[in-house]
């Protein structure tokens, strides 16, 4: 190996390095939940789906949460059947209970993470959220039918405006999400056995972060296909595209970048000088 193809594999390994180390989460929902007992479960699910690195990577999110003795029959279903639950009490927005209380209209749509996948079908990536007249909320799927009876019980914590955990009283399951909506849909199953299992954990960010992509990328485009079996669902709420857009395509913050940039750059100069002496 020459001296120069060195230095070159050399500063692209830097360059990995310090792009890697950029992604650093904000919170590390994990850790937040692990202060709050009551909710252990519902973070150990967060886990095991390998959701909680998918929450962490996002800036702008609101968690759905249930207590231990709210999970339900939930943690009885296939994996693949949880994570895609699961990822329905993930909001692709910063909600807090002011926020909520302040919203206008009687019902409002919100987008969850479920609809990031491109893989929900109908209206099962939304959520409706209403006030009741005694001034209660509720929230529950957005697919026809559905019941709008998950009750906001209260906030868990927050941090503006940046991810909020709020309680709710029922989990909320929408119609098909175990698997059973192409069965009642129109188009046969492409394929009757479920994906892949959940990836490793080093897996994770190619393999979710596409996913993502074509829901930011084209908001308009979709909005009134009839829900295709491989791509994104119609997008209703306007919620959906910048929060999506925010949280997948801005710069990691400028302070880590730089730091690693520095130090990537204090090894090349090391390694070259160590190259060139020899
Ligand atoms: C909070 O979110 C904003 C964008 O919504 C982002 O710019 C900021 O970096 C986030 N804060 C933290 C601590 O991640
Ligand atoms: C988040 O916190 C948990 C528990 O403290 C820890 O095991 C995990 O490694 C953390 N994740 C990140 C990305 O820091």
């Amino acid at each position: 190996m020459s001296s120069s193809t060195s230095i070159v594999v050399v500063i692209s390994a830097v360059l990995l390095l310090s792009f890697t180390a950029t992604t650093i989460s904000a919170f590390n929902i994990t850790r937040i939940l692990d202060e709050y007992p009551p909710f252990s479960q519902f973070n150990s699910l967060l886990s095991q789906t390998h959701l909680a690195e998918e929450i962490n990577r996002r800036k702008t999110i609101t968690i759905l949460a249930l207590t231990n003795d709210r999970l339900g029959d939930i943690t009885g279903k296939p994996v693949e059947v949880q994570k895609r639950i699961l990822m329905t009490h993930v909001v692709l927005d910063y909600y807090d209970v002011l926020k909520l209380n302040k919203l206008k209209s009687t019902k409002t749509v919100l987008t969850n993470l479920y609809q990031a996948t491109g893989t929900a079908d109908d209206q099962q990536g939304f959520l409706d959220v209403t006030h009741k007249n005694d001034g209660s909320i509720y929230f529950g799927s957005a697919m026809k039918g559905s019941p709008l009876d998950a009750k906001l019980e209260g906030s868990v914590m927050k941090m503006p405006y940046n991810i909020s955990v709020l309680s709710i009283s029922h989990p909320i399951i929408a119609p098909g999400i175990d698997g059973t909506y192409k069965l009642i849909g129109a188009p046969p199953p492409k394929a009757a056995a479920p994906g892949p299992k959940v990836p490793p954990p080093a897996e994770s960010p190619e393999e979710d972060v596409p996913a993502d992509a074509p829901v930011a990328e084209e908001p308009a485009a979709d909005a009134d296909a009839p829900a295709p079996v491989d791509g994104p669902a119609g997008a209703p709420g306007p919620d959906a595209t910048p929060a999506d857009a925010a949280d997948n395509h801005s710069p990691p913050p400028a302070n880590g970048a730089g730091k690693n940039m520095v130090s990537g750059v204090m090894m090349m100069v090391t390694l070259a000088s160590f190259l060139a002496a020899h």
